[in-house]
């Protein structure tokens, strides 16, 4: 594979006719594999993934899809591309083979025999294969989930970008669902994005931070989490003594588990503290200026 295999995204920026700027000189290289995009509510992933999907345009700034322009030639990505948007709207009444069948149609799966193959293999794919013959509309939030997914992967996409597909699943079916994408992933690009750092830390090869439109973080979950080896701090602070600057305030039984950035002890009753993901994911956006309850 070439050296600019995958996505290469430089400048973009977007700011919506109200004037939030929800994307503000976003560069970033997502190689073949799973990425994820981590952020907080209104951070910009689905204004990016939607820019991604060339459903909309960014005011600046480039998209490279294995090397080629994607805004000069947004057909080359649409070919190649595999989109499940945060939310759909309504399922019509269509039994979920009907439905998908229609969908590769629309992709250009003209000839019915290949088509109808293609179909059986995504259903079995997702595991929707006994529940195939019902009505999309009678499915629950995860096989919803499931059968966006098998929509998404018509046509064995290059690019599949995903955004947030975990919410609402239960672990089982969050499990399953990371499966697939970790399988897709194996031969395609595979852009993630939640605010569920768990949903990253096992699955993601590398990710990014997104806050208020800029990239704050980017890396391996183990290169993030590591550079705040030492740096961290826990105490558990009884209830009703005042709360020190923290990177996370968590409540346990008898007050809340402080952790607190400092190069050295912050104070007596400290613990060193191992940094997980989801220390670096407050840490960046503590150093973006987004307060936990902001994020
Ligand atoms: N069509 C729009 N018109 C105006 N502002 C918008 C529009 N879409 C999004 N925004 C704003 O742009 C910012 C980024 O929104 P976006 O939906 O991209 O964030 P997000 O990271 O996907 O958030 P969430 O986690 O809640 O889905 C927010 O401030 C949002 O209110
Ligand atoms: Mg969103």
């Amino acid at each position: 594979m070439s050296a600019t295999s995958g996505l290469q995204l430089r400048g973009l920026t977007k700011t919506y006719a109200n004037g939030v700027k929800a994307l503000n000189g976003i560069d970033l290289s997502v190689p073949p594999g799973l990425y994820g995009l981590l952020g907080p509510n209104g951070a910009g992933k689905s204004t990016l993934m939607r820019t991604l999907a060339t459903l909309q345009a960014p005011d600046a700034g480039q998209i490279e899809l294995d090397g080629v322009d994607v805004l000069a030639d947004p057909d080359h990505l649409r070919r190649r591309l595999g989109y499940l948007p945060q939310t759909i709207g309504a399922y019509p009444g269509v039994s979920g083979r009907d439905l998908l069948d229609r969908f590769a149609w629309l992709k250009g799966r003209t000839e019915r025999r290949q088509r109808r193959a293609e179909v059986e293999a995504l259903l079995q794919r997702v595991n929707l294969g006994d529940a195939a013959h019902r009505a999309v509309a009678t499915y629950s939030g995860g096989m919803l989930r499931r059968f966006g997914i098998a929509m998404a992967l018509i046509g064995s996409p290059r690019l599949l970008i995903v955004d947030e597909p975990t919410a609402g699943l239960d672990p089982a079916e969050r499990n399953r669902f990371h499966r697939v994408l970790a399988d897709v992933a194996a031969e395609a690009v595979v852009l993630l994005s939640t605010h569920i750092v768990e949903d990253i830390e096992n699955l993601c090869a590398r990710l990014a931070i997104l806050a208020r439109g800029r990239i704050v973080a980017e890396g391996t979950p183990a290169e993030l989490s590591s550079a705040l080896a030492g740096r961290l701090w826990a105490r558990v602070v009884p209830r009703g003594e005042a709360l020190p600057a923290a990177v996370q305030l968590t409540a346990v039984p008898g007050g809340t588990l402080a952790v607190v950035l400092a190069e050295a002890s912050p104070g007596p009753g400290f613990q060193p503290h191992p940094a997980t993901l989801e220390d670096a994911y407050h840490v960046a956006l503590a150093a973006a200026g987004l307060s936990d309850e902001e994020a």
